[in-house]
């Protein structure tokens, strides 16, 4: 069987945004298990409008596209609000069918590790028929972030980030049999 496809999606888009840092840590984490084919997906680079301001078939076409390569997905998901970032649901709202029968893992950030974030996104996700798994890493703002901007996570976090791939690459072999 060929390996899966795991899309790692950066949640947040604005200028300064640490989610690249976190991004780039959980794909050198899941790279040295070599047991699927995991890429960052930057939002940003999609350049979605806000869903029905203005034509984006281009947009989102191509957004589309890029989820439907996929078999499973890690959420890098920042609180805002105690929700998640306004840019995430809007790339959530984007796509619908590209998102269904596949499962999703959840790396979260915030002042209480993004858990008010991670808990909307997973209430979001069942209406999109992402299976969430369980494990999931929540890293504190305070603690795994230097000044609150250089990203330093503590080592126990490997343990949770190894145990949700475990589960997402689990959930999401199982569901491609589903989308045969
Ligand atoms: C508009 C806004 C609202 C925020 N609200 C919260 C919040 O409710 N709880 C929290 O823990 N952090 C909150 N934060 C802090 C963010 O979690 C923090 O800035 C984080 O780095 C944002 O992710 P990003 O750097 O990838 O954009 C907020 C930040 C912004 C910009």
């Amino acid at each position: 069987m060929s390996n899966l496809n795991i899309g790692i999606i950066l949640g947040s888009t604005r200028q300064g945004r640490l989610s690249p840092q976190v991004g780039d840590w959980v794909k050198s984490v899941a790279d040295q298990r070599g047991d699927a084919n995991y890429e960052i997906v930057d939002i940003a680079d999609f350049k979605l409008p806000l869903l029905g301001e203005a034509d984006a078939t281009e947009q989102a076409t191509a957004w589309n596209a890029k989820l439907a390569e996929l078999d499973g997905f890690v959420f890098i998901v920042q609180e805002y609000n105690h929700s998640i970032s306004g840019a995430l649901k809007n790339a959530l709202d984007f796509a619908r069918d590209p998102w269904a029968n596949k499962a999703a893992g959840i790396v979260s950030y915030g002042s209480v590790g993004g858990a008010r974030a991670a808990e909307h996104l997973r209430g979001i996700l069942g209406e999109l028929s992402v299976a969430d798994v369980r494990v999931h890493a929540a890293l504190s703002l305070f603690t795994d972030f230097e000044n609150g901007a250089v990203f330093k996570p503590a080592d126990l976090h490997l343990v949770n980030v190894n145990g949700m791939l475990d589960q997402v690459l689990a959930w999401s072999g199982a569901l491609k049999t589903l989308r045969a």
